[in-house]
């Protein structure tokens, strides 16, 4: 299994925050916002980790994160030159790969559960996402539930089918490249995860878990906010 971080994106919605500073480089608490996700990937024994991120930002990333040794893993970088979406950006680990399944997690999203069993106990074919009930779904991918399968994942909807999102982790097997390689880009001009996501639906190979603990997607003022106080907390209790 190989994984991948997502660091790139344009921030906009933490400016001025981002200006001069990626936001996955911004503090949550005690650690840049990227260590959390680079934890669990760590915590499922996914040691072999690309790093994607945009032009601007990648020479901090790489002086912040080095070569992986501190993590006891290896880090790989590449560059998304321009943030065209996840799929796009999942795309760009084909090689890197290397023929293994992909775990992607995006690099502002935290998991304060150990969610390492989850991730270890995948197996191709197919993919599998991780879900969580919000109480503001119209904000992410939302997905329609029938008893215990996902039927469709609908992005950012006006009203969403049900309390939960899927959130920023996603397992695949190695099918996910041809699938993205027949992507087009949606009405934002992206191309989409859920877009990929619901090729897997179709195929009847998407299995799903409802996460434990807090789950935090840090990309607004007030959740980055969040983020700090929950993990500050957790670490007072430990
Ligand atoms: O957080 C979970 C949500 O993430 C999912 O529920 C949605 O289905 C999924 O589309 C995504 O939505 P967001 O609107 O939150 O994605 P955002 O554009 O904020 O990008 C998430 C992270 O990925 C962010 O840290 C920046 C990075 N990124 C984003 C894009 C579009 C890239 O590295 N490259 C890109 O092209």
């Amino acid at each position: 299994m190989k994984g991948i971080v997502l660091a790139g994106g344009s921030g906009t919605r933490l400016r001025p925050l981002t200006k001069v500073v990626n936001k996955q480089l911004l503090p949550v608490y005690d650690k840049p916002l990227v260590y959390y996700p680079i934890e669990t990937l760590l915590s499922g024994g996914i040691r072999d980790i690309l790093i994607i991120s945009g032009p601007e930002h990648s020479g901090d990333l790489l002086n912040q994160l080095g070569s992986g040794k501190d993590f006891g893993a290896r880090f790989t970088y590449d560059i998304q030159e321009k943030p065209e979406g996840l799929a796009q950006a999942l795309g760009m680990a084909e090689d890197f790969s290397d023929g293994e399944p992909v775990t992607m997690i995006l690099g502002d999203n935290i998991y304060t559960a150990d969610i390492g069993p989850a991730l270890r106990n995948f197996s191709p074919p197919g993919a599998k996402v991780f879900l969580k009930e919000v109480p503001d779904p119209e904000r992410f991918g939302v997905p329609v539930l029938n008893g215990d399968r996902i039927t469709n994942i609908i992005e950012k909807p006006k009203k969403p089918p049900s309390n939960y999102c899927v959130t920023g982790l996603y397992m695949y097997d190695h099918d996910v490249f041809d699938i993205i390689r027949t992507l087009k880009p949606s009405a934002r001009g992206e191309y989409e995860i859920t877009d990929v996501n619901n090729v897997y639906i179709e195929r009847g190979q998407l299995r799903y878990e409802v996460v434990p603990g807090e789950w935090i997607d840090a990309g607004t003022f007030d959740s980055l906010l969040r983020a700090s106080t929950v993990i500050a907390q957790l670490r007072q209790k430990s």
